[in-house]
């Protein structure tokens, strides 16, 4: 979906500036919001972009700067903490060669941190892009990363 077909699903209101911002950042194959994506959401919805741009600045979900194609957020809440979340982030740093936070030279990969992802049943666990993978391992990790480098 072009950024004009994501602006056309929203009504002009400025109340739908958060959900607007989201799509647009979720269509961009980068996972990122550009000032091009910022400036038609302010034009659209009649916001100054200084305004959405403070918005979009604010909020942690959402990523100024390009990011992976991948997206790999490990859970770090206590029940994915206390069974094993620790093993499995230091074998998703040693697979992907970057720390938290960033991408991997490829433009492959972005590692993340992040709170309970709600399947807590299967920690610990993990999200990529929308794909939850629990029950990790630190060698099924390994895997899991390896699939996703040959289907690139
Ligand atoms: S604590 Fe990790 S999914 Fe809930």
């Amino acid at each position: 979906m072009n950024t004009q077909e994501i602006l056309h699903k929203y009504e002009k209101n400025a109340d739908n500036l958060l959900g607007l911002l989201h799509d647009l950042q979720d269509g961009h194959e980068r996972h990122c919001l550009t000032p091009e994506s910022m400036g038609a959401a302010a034009e659209y919805l009649g916001l100054p972009a200084s305004y959405v741009y403070g918005v979009a600045s604010f909020y942690t979900m959402f990523s100024l700067k390009p990011r992976g194609r991948f997206i790999v957020r490990i859970c770090q809440s206590p029940p994915c903490h206390l069974l094993g979340s620790t093993d499995v982030s230091k074998e998703l740093v040693k697979a992907l060669g970057v720390g938290f936070g960033e991408t991997t030279a490829d433009g492959l990969f972005t590692l993340e941190m992040t709170s309970c992802l709600g399947v807590c049943g299967v920690a610990p666990a993990m999200m990529i892009n929308d794909e939850i993978y629990g029950n990790l391992t630190a060698t099924r990790v390994g895997e899991i990363i390896d699939d996703l480098r040959r289907v690139k």
